[in-house]
Parts: structure tokens; C-alpha cells; sequence
């Protein structure tokens, strides 16, 4: 069973930073971010919780979708940046939209995570009869986790969210998810830590391999994130391709997780696919994390660039380190 996207929706905030105005908080310049990373300008909250952002685009979808929202059986967010560490994401767009009939919960994959969760949204709505529609929302606050003294890191980032409404069909599916937790401490964001007032003695066997580091700040290793990510995308689309004996030139898009120009290079010369099969759109939105995928997606139908009967081929990767992809028909 696959499934069909029946409508989808995006949001990204008002302000907008461009290069030099990084200035402000780092040594850098718009030619070394340029040349370096592909990005341009990119979207930053300035007062929208993700949450709201999340909300926006579930709507718009919705909306796309001609769907009543008691009829959405489940709700997942796919958020690596969540206002709060409980209730979920999920709960509160649940709510807003008015999916009175939903379940509702929040999947982590980090910059994969819309991978993971059509995936996942397939697999509930194979299992479950009297399931009609699955809303997956992608919603990202980088900048709330950015390091703002960091130069190689906090100009890779944007905000934004994007959102599908999926139901089941019979067009063609396949996916491959994958993680390699060797790599967790690459790319990595504290959350908790004991309370000082119980803290005890760590046995001296106990390794914490992940850098020490400032609460809720973002670490990246970028060299060995970016050799990770010219394996993972490629391979991605290979897992995925394999099962159902699909070629790159039955594709008729490839939709990469947005990080850097020069990782989707590597990547499309590496399948042996030309650029202008590359949806892009990180020179205006950054890396929104698992947000880039579906804003892209959604900027190719928009545009009408992607048209129905299509084949798609969504390839992710990023903190975990996860990566996956998914193969489908539009
Ligand atoms: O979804 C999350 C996935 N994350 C990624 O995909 C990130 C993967 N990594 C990358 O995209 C790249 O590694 C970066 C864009 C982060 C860095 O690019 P790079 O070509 O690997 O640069 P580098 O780290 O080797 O740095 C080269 C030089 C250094 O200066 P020195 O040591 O040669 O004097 C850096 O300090 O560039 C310097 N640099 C900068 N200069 C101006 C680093 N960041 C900046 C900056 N502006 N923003």
C-alpha cells in the first residue's frame, strides 16, 4: 500500500536574515556564505512559537487537502526544536485545527524527520481501517537552538514549518530509514541535565562521549557532518530505489534535505543525475531541519514544477545521524 498527498501548506516567518546581517554577531562575510554554503537569506522566528508556526501551515494543508479535520485519525509533528518538552506539538496543532477525532504525537529524526514520518503515517494508515487521513506537520525553530557566537554554524539555519495531509492509496511507495548513532555527538543539543541539588558520583566505567556543552545550544562538527551527508544522501535514494527495482531515471524529482549546494553537488553527481532534477530551495530558507524537505516539496508543487503522476524521491539526513528515503508517486 502507498499513499496519496492530498494537500499540503507551509509557513515561514517574517523576518528574514540575510547574510551580512550576521555581521552583527560574527566574523563573516555574504561571499564566504555564499560561496561556502549555497544560502542567501533565511527565514528566523522573531516572535512565532514553533507551535504557531506548525498551526499555519496544518491549516493551509488542510485547507489544500478540501478535508474535514474530524476526519484526521492522527496527528504527528516532526520537530527536533519543540517549544516544550512536554505536552507535544503534536497536541497543541491537534487542538488548533480542530482534529477532535485525532491521536496525536511527536516523532524526533532530527533533519530526516519528514522521512520518518511519512513513513510512519503510511504504516498507521495501512493498519487501521477506519483511519482516512494522516496530518504530518514539519516544524522548526533553529534559531532558538543556535549558538549565535558560533560562525560555522549559526548562518547555516532558518525557520519555517510545512505540512501534508496524507490518505491511503495504491501508487507506488517504497522507503528505507536508517540511523547511525556513532555519530550522535557530530550534531547535538543538550536538553537536561541532573539536578545539582541530587547529583551523585558517576561510575568510573561511565562514558559520556558528547561534548561539553551550554544547555540547549547547538554543537556541529561541520567537517564530519558534511562528509556523513555526501554518503547518506546518495545512499538514501540506493536503499530505498532497491527494494522496488527503481532507477534514478525513473525519478522524476529529487527533493534532498537543504543544508549546503555543494552536499546536493556531491550527491546528484554521485547518482549521476543532472541539477535540474534538484529541487532547491535552500538559498532562500537555510536548513530548517526537518521542515526542508516538505517546504521544498511544496515550493515544487506551487511553482508547478511537480505534477501529479510524478515520481518523487524525498532523501534526508541529519542529527542521529539518521538518514532515510522515500520514493513515491505524486
Ligand atoms: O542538517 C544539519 C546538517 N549539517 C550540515 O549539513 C553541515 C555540514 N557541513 C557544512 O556544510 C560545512 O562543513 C560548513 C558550511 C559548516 C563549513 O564549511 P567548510 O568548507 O567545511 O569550512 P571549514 O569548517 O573547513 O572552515 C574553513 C574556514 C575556517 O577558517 P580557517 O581555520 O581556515 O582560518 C573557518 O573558521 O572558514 C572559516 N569559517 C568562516 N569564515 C567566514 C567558518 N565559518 C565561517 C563563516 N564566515 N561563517
Amino acid at each position: 500500500m502507498g499513499i496519496n498527498i492530498l494537500g499540503m501548506g507551509s509557513y515561514v516567518p517574517e523576518q528574514k536574515l540575510k547574510n551580512d546581517d550576521f555581521i552583527r554577531f560574527v566574523e563573516t562575510n555574504d561571499e564566504w556564505i555564499r560561496t561556502r554554503t549555497g544560502i542567501v537569506e533565511r527565514p528566523m522566528a522573531g516572535w512565532e512559537p514553533t507551535w504557531y508556526m506548525g498551526c499555519q501551515a496544518a491549516k493551509k494543508a488542510i485547507s489544500a487537502a478540501g478535508i474535514d479535520p474530524a476526519d484526521i485519525g492522527l496527528v504527528i509533528s516532526c520537530c527536533a526544536t519543540a517549544d516544550f518538552h512536554t505536552p507535544s506539538m503534536a497536541s497543541i496543532i491537534q487542538n488548533d485545527v480542530g482534529a477532535a477525532n485525532a491521536g496525536a504525537f511527536d516523532l524526533n529524526a532530527a533533519c530526516t524527520g519528514f522521512v520518518y514520518a511519512l513513513d510512519t503515517a503510511r504504516r498507521f494508515l495501512e493498519t487501521d481501517d477506519e483511519m482516512k487521513y494522516t496530518l504530518i506537520v514539519a516544524n522548526e525553530s533553529l534559531s532558538k537552538f543556535l549558538d549565535f557566537t558560533d560562525r560555522g554554524s549559526c548562518i547555516l539555519f532558518g525557520d519555517g514549518a510545512a505540512a501534508a495531509i496524507v490518505e491511503k492509496s495504491d501508487k507506488l511507495f517504497s522507503s528505507a530509514l536508517r540511523s547511525d548513532g556513532s555519530g550522535a555527538g557530530l550534531l547535538c543539543a543538550r536538553a537536561l541535565n541532573t539536578a545539582e541539588e541530587i547529583r551523585t558520583e558517576a561510575p568510573a566505567d561511565f562514558k559520556d562521549s558528547f561534548p561539553e556543552l551550554r544547555l540547549h545550544k547547538l554543537f556541529q562538527n561541520g567537517k564530519e557532518v558534511y562528509k556523513f551527508a555526501t554518503q547518506a544522501l546518495p545512499k538514501s535514494f540506493e536503499l530505498a530505489a532497491e527494494k522496488k527495482g527503481i532507477t534514478k531515471d525513473d525519478i522524476d524529482w529529487f527533493i534532498p534535505h537543504q543544508a549546503n549546494i555543494r552536499i546536493i553537488e556531491t550527491a546528484a553527481k554521485k547518482l549521476g543525475v543532472s541539477m535540474d532534477r534538484f529541487i532547491v530551495t535552500l538559498d532562500h530558507y537555510g536548513n530548517t531541519s526537518s521542515a526542508s524537505i516538505p517546504l521544498a516539496l511544496n515550493e515544487g508543487i506551487e511553482k508547478g514544477l511537480i505534477k501529479r503522476g510524478q515520481k518523487l524521491a524525498l532523501i534526508g539526513f541529519g542529527a542521529g545521524l539518521t538518514y532515510g528515503g522515500i520514493i513515491l508517486e505524486y
